[in-house]
This record gives structure tokens, sequence and C-alpha cells, in this order.
């Protein structure tokens, strides 16, 4: 199915073309998130569906899209939440996800934040650092809570995706080798009473579709767990992380669907024997797709070297464009003509940065027209801001 579809030249969202575009905007001026809960829930049912007979537990990774519509369906689907700071774990909270369905990362976990996570016990803190757990047995010794840690390992793979968003090199900032984990492991042999090494968790990056990335961090990954079960530290738990990625290119999800189904693949030969528990931290490949940015066009400017198609929205809606070179379709609302022309899609603000598009084939616009821009589910309204001191764009869901 596609969620975005012409019919009668008029533009139409949603599962089974539930919402016609030109009708919902209508009576708007600015610009606006429309989302779709069944397309996600679609997704998230796909997710569970296909790892039925595994033992996992689906931790929805709440920076790709922290609406509490969305958390509140994962609970009801059964999920928890992975969550990257204190206000991220109150907002799940607040949304009903049980603190023992909460995993919390992150490499700059502060005091406070710590200190809520322990005392709530949530299933587990994925630690980044010697210092971190350091903090954390100081931490519960104080609260006279122990606290439940899982090593975040850098596998050292150079996944195949934007050098903003790839994590899981040993050059990176994120997680901790082998060597550090047995430090670890020494630190926490002494401190039983404070912390429960439960397990190891893994994120090599975001956007990833080469499945054979995944598989080579699982494979770096087995030594490492059966070095923790000689010391006594068996896996619980082995988080394997979000990262799997969608075709931004296409509307038609046939490809990633086909994609996910080699993602599964690697994740059962990968985790073979290795915990009881896999766990996932999915967030674009749930909510990328069920979201889009809809804009208004204020002007259509033309200079000797570019038409500039000027929209209410921009960068500090969307700034995947600008900031990773990210191409998200964009859509006339209403299909005037099969007339195209080459455009950028810009924002109102004061930087050449703010682009939605650069350089791409459109067709035909007039200043009043609204254009959907596509798959902005996921780390679009997580990201922006009010730069210039325009207000947030609304969020709507589709009936
Ligand atoms: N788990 C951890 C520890 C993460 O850092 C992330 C994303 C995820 C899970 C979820 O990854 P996903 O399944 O959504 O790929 N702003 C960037 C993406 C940054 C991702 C950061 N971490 C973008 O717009 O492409």
């Amino acid at each position: 199915t596609m969620l975005l579809d012409y019919q009668n030249r008029r533009l139409r969202f949603g599962l089974d073309g539930k919402v016609c575009l030109a009708e919902f905007v209508s009576a708007r001026e600015e610009p606006c998130y429309l989302y779709d809960l069944r397309h996600f829930t679609q997704r998230y049912r796909h997710f569970q569906e296909t790892f039925a007979d595994l033992p996992h537990m689906i931790h929805y990774a709440v920076k790709a899209n922290a609406h509490p519509t969305f958390l509140r369906r994962v609970v009801e689907l059964g999920g928890g939440a992975d969550v990257v700071s204190g206000g991220e774990l109150q907002r799940a909270l607040e949304a009903g996800v049980p603190p023992e369905r909460i995993i919390f990362s992150g490499v700059g976990k502060s005091h406070a934040e710590l200190r809520l996570a322990i005392s709530l016990g949530i299933k587990q803190i994925n630690i980044e650092s010697v210092g971190e757990l350091r903090r954390i047995i100081a931490l519960a010794e104080t609260l006279d809570r122990p606290a439940r840690v899982a090593f975040r390992f850098n596998p050292s793979v150079d996944a195949e995706t934007h050098p903003y968003i790839a994590t899981g090199f040993r050059s990176h900032k994120f997680g901790i080798d082998a060597e550090a984990v047995m430090a670890c492991l020494a630190l926490a042999a002494e401190a039983r009473q404070w912390v429960r090494i439960v397990g190891i968790s893994l994120h090599i990056g975001s956007q990833i579709l080469d499945v054979g990335n995944f598989a080579e961090a699982l494979r770096n990954t087995r030594p490492l767990a059966a070095a923790l079960r000689e010391q006594g530290f068996p896996l619980s738990t082995l988080d394997v992380g979000g990262g799997f990625g969608i075709h931004y290119d296409t509307g038609d999800e046939s490809r990633e669907l086909t994609n996910f189904a080699h993602y599964t693949e690697v994740i059962r030969q990968g985790t073979q024997g290795l915990a009881d528990e896999i766990l996932f931290e999915p967030g674009r490949f749930l909510v990328a797709r069920c979201g889009v940015l809809l804009a208004r066009v204020e002007y259509v400017k033309t200079t000797p070297y570019k038409t500039f198609v000027i929209v209410n929205t921009g960068m500090h809606h969307l700034i995947r464009p600008a900031l990773y070179q990210a191409r998200h379709r964009i859509l006339p609302v209403v299909l005037h003509s099969e007339r195209v022309s080459r455009v950028d899609v810009v924002g109102p603000l004061c930087e050449s940065s703010d682009f939605l598009a650069q350089d791409i084939e459109l067709p035909e616009v007039h200043e009043g027209d609204w254009l959907a821009i596509a798959d902005a589910g996921a780390y679009a309204r997580s990201m922006a801001s009010e730069y210039n001191l325009h207000p947030f764009p609304d969020e709507q869901f589709i009936a």
C-alpha cells in the first residue's frame, strides 16, 4: 500500500487513502504535522509478529517522535521505551510506560537523571563509560536501590550511513570497548549489592540499510558475551539497538519490508544462544513513514539562477535535509499539471541552510498551494526549534 497517493489529482494520505489532504488543509494557514496512527500500529505489529517466537521486547526510541499518542499506543501493544534524557523518561512515565519497561541510553547522563532512573527501578541503564558506572554505584548506595546495568559495547563497525548518525565505530564517542568492559567488571564485582550486570547493548547508528553492518556488530559481540559468561555474568538481555533504515526515495514500502525480513534473519542468527531476552530500540522504522509535514507555498520566486518555492516551514521543522543531506519526497497536495520544473524548496528562515530540497523536479505550484513533505514522522518534530520565533507546528492525527 502507498501511504501517499493521488486520486483525481488530489493527494490522499493514510492507510487506504484515508484523508484528502486538500480538504484537510482547506481551513488552515500554518504548517502542520499529520500522522496516521494506524500505520504506526501496523509497523509495530509487523515487527512484533516477526519476532513472535523469539523472547524479546520492543523499546520504542522516544527521541524519534515523543508524541504521547505514539507512546500510549506502544504501551497498549505491550512495548516499552528507550529514553535518553530525564525529559524523555518523564514523558514515557506520563504516557503510562511502566518503569520495568524502560531502558535509559546516552553518553552524558547527569546525576539528577540517574537518580530518577535508579529510584524508579527502571529495567536497565545502558552505560557508556567507567565514570558512569562509578556514578551509578555511588547513587545506588545513597538511594539504597540496586541498579540494573548493561554495557553499551562499541563493536567498531563502520556502518554505511551519514557520518553524523553513525555511532558504532571505535572513534565515536559512543559505547565502550571490550577492555573497558573488563575494567568495569572489576568495579561491578566489588559492588555487587548495588549494581547488577544484566547485559550488553549495541547501537551502531541510524538509517542503516545494509544489514551486513548489523551482522558484523553481532559477530564482534560474541567474544565479549563469552568473556562475560566466563566471569560469572551471563547475559540476561542483549539489546540490539535501533538503526534499521527506510527508503526515503520512494513511497513504495515493499523494498524496505523485504530488507526488514533480511534484518530479522540477521538478528535471529546473530543473537542465537547469547541471551535470555533480545531487546530492540527501533525509532525510525516504526514512525518515520506515518507522518507528513504539510506546508503552504508563500511565494514562487524566480531569479536568473534558480526558482525558489518558498514555503511556511523549513529546517526549523524538518532539519534532516539541511543537516544530513536527506532527501524527503515533496508532493503537491493538488496536482495542477504534469509539467515539472527544477526548483529549490526553501523556508522563511534567515540563512541559506534553510532548505527542504535542492534542485528537485517539482510539478507546477503557485502561491497558496500546499505541499506534503513525506516521511516526516521521525526526527522532524522531535528535532524542531522555534528559531526566528516561529511557533512549533500543530500535530494532528487522522481519525
Ligand atoms: N537507540 C539508541 C541508543 C539511539 O541512539 C537511537 C538513535 C535509536 C535507538 C533509534 O534509532 P533509529 O531506529 O531511529 O534509527 N536525527 C537523526 C537520527 C539520529 C538517531 C540517534 N539515535 C536523523 O534524523 O536521521
